[in-house]
């Protein structure tokens, strides 16, 4: 039996999702006991939060300093953030209910929860986070820190920077063979968005079909 000791740093409402995610990861030869929340919000210290103590970042590192940590903060550029000013080791989390090809990369410190598929000929970068319920098709590679809201689709041969956010429920269409859609860094796709071309680096894209929010 190996036992991976989870930090996550939020105590918000993902965070405590992710709390959630790690207990059900706990199955089979592995555990992922949450020894605590980490949160910078000093007001927070010192309670419990559905029965795991939160406390300060300072605190944590004394009392924790081989565990592994999650960032559970949904936007990329916070989360990036976060991880490079920690000195904590990640772990990767993915529910047991998650489909997946043997051809899907998983980067480390990567979240994926429950009842997502992901196909085939898959690349995901480092400390992705991808919500409930998304798709992910073939060929498709995910930067960074990217993160998918609840229920986004993402079709085939599609290529996302890093950092990229796509809100719930959009949806990605598909890029060819030969010329992959391509969502550029730090692009925001708006919820319920349906994105059929190429979208510039640091766009926010919303509506149906998809247009810069400038634009609009
Ligand atoms: C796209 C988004 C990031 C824009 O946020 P913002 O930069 O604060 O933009 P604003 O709210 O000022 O809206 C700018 C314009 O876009 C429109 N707009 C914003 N989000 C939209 C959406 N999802 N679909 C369609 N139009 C949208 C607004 O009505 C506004 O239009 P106007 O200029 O004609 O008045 C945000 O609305 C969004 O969809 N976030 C995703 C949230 C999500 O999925 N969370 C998951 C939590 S688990």
């Amino acid at each position: 039996m190996q036992t991976i000791p989870i930090l996550v740093y939020g105590s918000g409402g993902f965070g405590r999702e992710v709390a959630w995610l790690a207990e059900e990861c706990s199955v089979g030869q592995t555990r992922y006991p949450v020894c605590a929340f980490v949160d910078d919000d000093d007001s927070t210290h010192g309670v419990d939060v559905n029965e795991i103590p939160v406390m300060g970042w300072d605190a944590a590192t004394r009392a924790f300093p081989d565990a592994r940590m999650i960032a559970a903060v949904g936007s990329p550029q916070v989360r990036a953030g976060i991880v490079a000013r920690s000195a904590w080791a990640t772990s990767r989390l993915v529910h047991p209910s998650v489909l997946h090809s043997r051809f899907v990369e998983i980067g480390e410190g990567t979240v994926i929860c429950a009842r997502t598929v992901l196909t085939t000929n898959i690349v995901l970068g480092r400390h992705v986070q991808i919500n409930l319920s998304c798709t992910i098709g073939h060929d498709v590679v995910m930067g960074d820190y990217s993160t998918l809201a609840p229920g986004a689709h993402i079709s085939g041969w599609v290529h996302m920077g890093a950092r990229v956010y796509v809100g719930t429920g959009a949806v990605i269409l598909p890029g060819t063979p030969g010329a992959p859609l391509v969502i550029g860094d730090d692009a925001v796709i708006g919820a319920g968005a349906v994105v059929r071309a190429s979208v510039e680096p640091g766009t926010t894209m919303v509506g149906v079909p998809a247009k810069p929010t400038r634009a609009r």
